[in-house]
């Protein structure tokens, strides 16, 4: 009898609609609709100002070995909510972020394999954007392993795009811009690895995406609140310029495997007429769940500087000796020939801890500390290091206490080249040091191909995996920064603690062949958009063959252009990347340096367009002071600078640093000039800004 009720139920919740289902954004600017195709395939749109942005585009699963969730859905009536609420992040652009959005769940049955497998819908309309997620909720059908997610993006024409290829294990790519139909044939964008035997296009790209349309619309593609689940990419039909997600394989070629109830990621689609919306917006924060933490006192915004260029350019190296035939287990360091390069020397740290100390940094990272780099990379062995043995030049308990003694911390390094069974055995008992010591902040890398063999970055278990690192150090209260791990998607709002990634190229890379001037200009457009990024600014010194015996790279980039970054690239955890020496040579640009806040109240982004320019301002959370960045790429560009943002009520001692005249990133460098004015809300200042520069300002109330 209760069997009979229950499925009467069900048919009277399951009723077929061909209706169109109309979402739209507290605004009313965005409209979304929903239909069910006459064949149950679910299907959505999406027009912003009546406009267009995502034409009909459908939604779906391939599963393995089971029926596809792509058709034949019965819809049950949606439900709408609304949220408008306010919540204060623990570190962030804004000391508040407004969450206001309308919400329609649209409940699916399907009728496949002898059962009826549910699937909800749950879009999401914000002024800026939208997202959708699906969600199995709990039901008969326990559990199986998508095969492919089959969400479209349809987009109306032959947009511009800021790409960078598909690839299951870096994001470490230079940007192209093309337009949509010439990524199949744009050898810039050449891949790393050849994905095209797990079923890749030749035209997949990465999340997050920037595209810009003919008639002026920016749009950005990516993903929210991945958990538990595959980097998500977009393959293009560009026939018909159509993204298909398409989830990153394990190693036996499946995508995810699911237990119900479950929920996807979010996939979302930001759209605005104004670049700097999509560089203000706070989309991708607001989909995630707000923070976990009870405790988040021990979380800190943090400048730090580290041994750690002087490696990256070739100065000095992470080894402490040269080693043949390596096996860390049997290698003994005490009949060792130090290879007089070390980085991590005793001697070498205090340096750096003086230094930093008395320019008011927070902490002092040092790489190279423990014993394995002599034979770490590229090789696949699983034991590589074991984060706990420091080099026999490295007195982990003195430099500590040395450290603390002048107010500083040092800050610990992972690198577990891609060993992850190697470091989940290792892993508490190296977060164990690390509260021993009284470090608070790891940097963890992932370089190199993932262990076990044929797994890969952004897998399933590989992103499950940097989660749990995330989580198990907020239990020790430290701090992550993971270099190679999956690009963010916004989970720093649920786990603050989870300070910074890289996932792109960061500043290594002027070291590794220099970097395009636009770089900095695409990636708070694109990377940015998950989560700040550890990108090591600060560069003073930019042809490095001066100091770096044999490296002839270039830093392309002014001094004024590198101040601008510690503005335009926000993030909690903000390096000064370069050496003492060069910072004592320049110690007049050092001080924005060592002024700049790294924890802010308001920002406020003036004027953008990606690949261009960005020009952002800042409040100080600590203070009613302001800072003013903007980096320029390859066109000089006089910029006409508008102080309205400023508080009218009050003066404040302008501290400019520009570009000289004869300023450029490849000639001239590192010319650049430092002005005094008084400035308020009614001031205008023009700036010149060189090719590969820009201008930092502090505001200073007075
Ligand atoms: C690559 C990281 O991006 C870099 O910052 C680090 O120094 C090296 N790996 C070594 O771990
Ligand atoms: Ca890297």
């Amino acid at each position: 009898m209760k069997k009979i009720v229950l499925n009467l139920i069900a048919c009277a919740v399951a009723f077929p609609s061909f209706a169109t289902e109309t979402l739209t954004s507290p605004d009313g600017n965005i409209k979304l609709t929903f239909d069910l195709t006459k064949a149950g395939v679910p299907e959505y749109t999406v027009q912003y100002h009546g406009k267009p942005v995502i034409l009909p585009s459908t939604l779906g699963f391939e599963i393995k070995d089971e029926a596809p969730l792509t058709s034949g859905f019965k819809q049950g009536k949606p439900v709408f909510t609304s949220v408008d609420e306010t919540w204060a992040p623990v570190w962030g652009e804004n000391d508040s972020i407004v969450n206001k959005y309308n919400q329609m769940t649209v409940p699916l049955t399907q009728k496949a394999d002898g059962m009826t497998r549910k699937m909800n819908i749950v879009f999401r309309a914000y002024d800026d954007g939208i997202g959708f997620r699906y969600e199995f909720p709990a039901q008969k059908w326990k559990g199986f392993t998508i095969a492919d997610e089959a969400s479209q993006m349809a987009m109306t024409g032959d947009h511009t795009a800021w790409w960078i290829p598909g690839d299951y294990d870096t994001q470490e790519y230079k940007y192209t811009r093309s337009r949509l139909s010439e990524i199949r044939a744009t050898s810039e964008g050449a891949r790393m690895h050849n994905l095209s035997q797990t079923g890749f296009s030749p035209t997949g790209v990465q999340t997050s995406l920037m595209l810009k349309t003919d008639d002026g619309l920016y749009i950005n593609l990516h993903e929210a609140a991945l958990i538990d689940y595959p980097a998500m990419h977009l393959n293009l039909d560009d026939t018909n310029m159509v993204f298909t997600s398409w989830l990153t394989p394990d190693i036996n070629g499946d995508k995810a495997v699911v237990t119900t109830p479950f929920k996807t990621p979010w996939r979302t689609v930001m759209v605005s007429d104004k670049a700097t919306d999509i560089l203000a917006s706070d989309l991708i924060l607001n989909l995630n769940d707000p923070c976990v933490l009870d405790d988040t006192s021990w979380i800190h915004p943090t400048k730090y500087m580290g041994v750690w260029w002087e490696m990256i350019t070739n100065k000095s190296s992470w080894a402490y000796c040269d080693a043949e035939n390596f096996d860390l287990a049997t290698f003994d360091y005490s009949k060792a020939t130090p290879n007089n390069r070390h980085g991590a020397n005793n001697d070498n740290v205090r340096r750096y801890i003086d230094f930093a100390a008395e320019a008011g940094m927070d902490q002092l990272l040092i790489e190279g500390w423990n014993i394995g780099w002599e034979d770490w990379s590229g090789k696949e062995k699983e034991y590589v290091f074991d984060f706990l043995t420091p080099y026999p030049d490295f007195d982990i308990a003195a430099l500590n206490d040395y450290a603390k003694s002048k107010g500083i911390k040092l800050m610990m390094h992972h690198e577990t080249s891609g060993s992850i069974p190697n470091y989940e055995k290792y892993i508490d008992r190296a977060y164990d040091l690390m509260n021993h010591y009284g470090y608070d902040a790891v940097k963890s890398g992932y370089v190199g191909n993932i262990l076990p063999k044929g797994e890969n970055h952004y897998n399933q278990k590989s992103v499950r995996h940097y989660l749990e690192c995330v989580k198990k150090a907020a239990d020790k209260h430290i701090m992550v920064n993971g270099h190679e791990a999956v690009r963010p998607t916004g989970l720093c709002r649920t786990y603050p603690n989870l300070v910074g990634n890289e996932s792109a190229c960061g500043t290594e890379y002027q070291s590794f062949g220099g970097l395009p001037t636009a770089h900095v200009t695409i990636l708070p457009f694109t990377r940015l958009q998950g989560g700040p990024m550890d990108y090591t600014p600060g560069i003073f010194r930019m042809n490095l063959s001066e100091f770096a015996p044999g490296n002839t790279s270039h830093v392309n980039s002014t001094v004024a252009n590198q101040l601008a970054l510690y503005l335009t690239m926000y993030s909690p955890l903000q390096m000064a990347a370069d050496f003492p020496e060069h910072y004592a040579e320049k110690a007049d640009a050092f001080q924005f340096i060592k002024d700049v806040p790294v924890d802010w109240s308001k920002s406020v982004y003036i004027d953008a367009e990606p690949g261009e320019f960005i020009v952002v301002a800042r409040k100080d959370k600590k203070s009613d002071d302001w800072y003013v960045g903007g980096v320029n790429a390859e066109d000089s560009r006089e910029f006409t600078l508008n102080l309205d943002f400023l508080d009218p009520s009050k003066t404040y001692e302008a501290t400019i640093y520009s570009d000289t005249d004869d300023a450029h990133y490849l000639t001239n460098p590192e010319s650049y000039q430092i002005t005094r004015r008084k400035a308020g809300a009614s001031s205008v200042m023009k700036l010149h800004m060189a090719p590969g520069g820009g201008f930092a300002i502090s505001l200073k109330e007075i």
